[in-house]
Parts: C-alpha cells; sequence; structure tokens
C-alpha cells in the first residue's frame, strides 16, 4: 500500500488535506496523526473490520484494547454504558488532554475495539490536528500509539515512517509531540478510582479533583511478574530497545562512577555501549556515545526527549545502553515507569 505523507501546520491546517484524512477514516482506513502524547494511529472505533486493521499493522495482539478518541464529551454517552458521576469532574478539570478514563462499554463499541472486553478506554486529546480529525471524519476514533508493537511510542512523525509506511493509508505530519509519553489511564468501573498507566496526570491531580483516594494499580509497580496489570498493554515488554538496557540508580557520583565502570567491561570487550545521560552529567562518561536527555530539573524535556532517544540507540546498534534515574517530582513515576519498562526492569542499586 502507498502511504500519503501529508504536512500539517497545527495553526493553520489544510482545508483538503483534513477534508481527505476524514474521509479515508469514514471508508475504514488507517491514518496517524499527531496528538500531544505521542502519535495515534486512528481508525474508525465503532467499525470492527477498521479496528481489526489497526491490530494488524502494529503487530499487536488482539487481547490488547484501543483508546477511542472523542472531540466532544457528549459522545461519551455514546461509548459508555453509564456515565460514572467521576467522568464530568475530570473531563472538566483534564479534557482535551492527557487522560484516558475506563468506563463500562455500551452496546455501540465492538468487542473487536475493545480487545474482548467489556470496558472501554476513552481520551479527548488536546491537539488541533487529532480534534479536526475526528470531527473532519464524523467517527470515533480508535487509535493506539503509531508504533510496531514492541517498539517506543512515536513522538514525531518520522519515526511513525519508520514503522508504519506501506502499511497505512496516510501519516499527517504535524511536528513533534509536547509531551513525549502516553496519557494517564483511571479505571473509574472500580469503587475506588485506579491508574493504569502512570502520565503527565498524576494521582495526586486526579485525587484533588474527584476529591477521593486514587490508588495505583499494583501491577505495575511490581518488577516481577507475581502481579498482573489490570491494562493488558501494560504487561507486554514495551517500549524496548533492540539493545539490552539497564539502569542505575543511587546518589550522582556514584552512579557515574558504576556506569563508567560498566562502560569499560563492554568496551574491553569490543562492544559499543551508549550512556543516556543529563546535561549536568554528560561529560562525565568515557563511553563512545553519550544520549543527553535534558536537564536534570527539566522534566518536561526529559518526557519529551525519552521514546526519540530510544529509537537512537536502536539506530546506532550498540550492544547495551546505560541510563541514569530521572526520578523528577512531578512525572517522575511516569517517566520511571517507561525507562524501567524499556530495561525489562533491570535496575542497579549503587
Ligand atoms: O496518549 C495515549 O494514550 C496514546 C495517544 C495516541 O492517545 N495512545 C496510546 O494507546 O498510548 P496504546 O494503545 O498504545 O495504549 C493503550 C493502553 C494499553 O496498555 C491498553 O491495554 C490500555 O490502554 N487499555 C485500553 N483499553 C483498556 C480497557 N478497557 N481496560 C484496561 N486497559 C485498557
Ligand atoms: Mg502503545
Amino acid at each position: 500500500m502507498q502511504t500519503r505523507i501529508e504536512t500539517v501546520d497545527p495553526q493553520r491546517m489544510d482545508e483538503t488535506i483534513m477534508a481527505e484524512a476524514g474521509r479515508l477514516i469514514a471508508e475504514g482506513e488507517l491514518v496517524a496523526f499527531p496528538t500531544e502524547t505521542v502519535y495515534g494511529l486512528g481508525a474508525d472505533a465503532l467499525n470492527p473490520e477498521a479496528s481489526a486493521k489497526i491490530y494488524a499493522a502494529k503487530g499487536r495482539p488482539s487481547d490488547n484494547p484501543l483508546i477511542v478518541h472523542i472531540a466532544d464529551f457528549s459522545d461519551m454517552a455514546r461509548v459508555a454504558l453509564e456515565l460514572p458521576p467521576q467522568a464530568k469532574l475530570l473531563s472538566d478539570a483534564f479534557w482535551p488532554g492527557p487522560l484516558t478514563m475506563i468506563v463500562n462499554k455500551s452496546d455501540a463499541v465492538p468487542q473487536a475495539t475493545t480487545g474482548g472486553m467489556d470496558t472501554v478506554a476513552v481520551r479527548m486529546p488536546n491537539h488541533p490536528v487529532a480534534l479536526e480529525l475526528i470531527r473532519r471524519s464524523g467517527c470515533l476514533i480508535a487509535a493506539p500509539s503509531a508504533n510496531t508493537s514492541g517498539r517506543p511510542s512515536p513522538t514525531e512523525a518520522a519515526h511513525v515512517v519508520e514503522d508504519m509506511n506501506g502499511r497505512i493509508a496516510m501519516i499527517l505530519d504535524g511536528g513533534p509531540v509536547r509531551i513525549g509519553i502516553e496519557s494517564t489511564i483511571i479505571d473509574l468501573t472500580e469503587p475506588v478510582p485506579m491508574v493504569l498507566r502512570p502520565g503527565y496526570i498524576t494521582p495526586k491531580m486526579l485525587s484533588e479533583v474527584l476529591g477521593q483516594e486514587v490508588i495505583l494499580d499494583p501491577g505495575i509497580i511490581a518488577a516481577d511478574d507475581t502481579r498482573k496489570p489490570k491494562a493488558p498493554g501494560m504487561k507486554y515488554r514495551h517500549y524496548a530497545p533492540k539493545a539490552q538496557m539497564v539502569v542505575v540508580d543511587g546518589k550522582e557520583q556514584a552512579v557515574v562512577t558504576k556506569i563508567n565502570e560498566l562502560v569499560k567491561e563492554k568496551r574491553d570487550r569490543g562492544e559499543k555501549v551508549a550512556v543516556i545521560a543529563t546535561e549536568e552529567t554528560r561529560s562525565c562518561y568515557e563511553a563512545d556515545i553519550v544520549l543527553c536527555i535534558g536537564r536534570r530539573t527539566d522534566e518536561d524535556a526529559i518526557a519529551q526527549h525519552l521514546y526519540r532517544i530510544l529509537r537512537e540507540c536502536d539506530d546506532l546498534d550498540v550492544a547495551a545502553i546505560y541510563s541514569e534515574c530521572f526520578q523528577t517530582p512531578r512525572i517522575g513515576q511516569a517517566i520511571m515507569n517507561r525507562l524501567l519498562k524499556a530495561a525489562g526492569h533491570m535496575i542497579i542499586e549503587v
């Protein structure tokens, strides 16, 4: 299949291109588009054949449900069996934005979209191109991250081209994304709301708006396989670079010393390695390749650059990657969740 790649200025969207993209979705084709978190791979959410194409293009396991993207809160009533009281509060506070809510699904949503589950994940993205695409198509848009299953999520259109060229009808290039890690997922089907995937919106922010306790799924914190995460996608070794990756945690100087030791061992065996460091520490390493993720105190930058850097490691064809920890105050939980998954939970404490 020939993939059309179109550049769209989010501030001045081309009418013809957006109309064409909307038409493709309505006809059951796949269109990749930017959101504020990561690029999504979109299809008509209420059309089971269209959803099935997403799984095929990504090589995604069929039990891993998709997020349904809406442009108007009233559409929540179409996909939800009943609206939990928290939905309106969260929508008023965070939509459009990087939050996905899980509710019981209505009959309108096919099981092909929810991976056979009776619940559905819903999100209103905060990106002009995403919202315009949903409106133009006249559909609700099911969209996972637009990467091949198992690869880091795409944060720029070039990543989508890498993974999806020739497999889908169109890619809308709206430039690099703003946030860089996927939306927070909150499950509203249980008496106590539960965060199934940490993101830019923290449990504390959610709990403040809801005026009730919000818990974190114990299955996503566990490093072993003793507890199964509730979001099916969180059990896969996602976001994974090809090379073996190890995260080193501890005081700055001890981390630098340990990573340099690990680098030396590999280099002595003639292997190429990469280090993921911060602006403050980059010059302390004796590795062939030092990738700088941003300033230590700039957590937005760290989130924004993480997936691009993991993809770069693949292109550089290194044997091992050593990364510092980024336990930043607000989104550190989300960043570390992705980093540790990329590392298959290989962490050394010094
Ligand atoms: O920021 C985002 O959420 C991006 C953009 C494109 O919107 N989308 C995204 O989708 O990250 P995806 O498919 O890569 O991740 C969706 C996650 C998976 O872990 C999936 O298992 C979980 O959401 N999920 C979806 N529906 C669910 C449901 N009904 N119950 C539990 N988990 C669900
Ligand atoms: Mg994904």
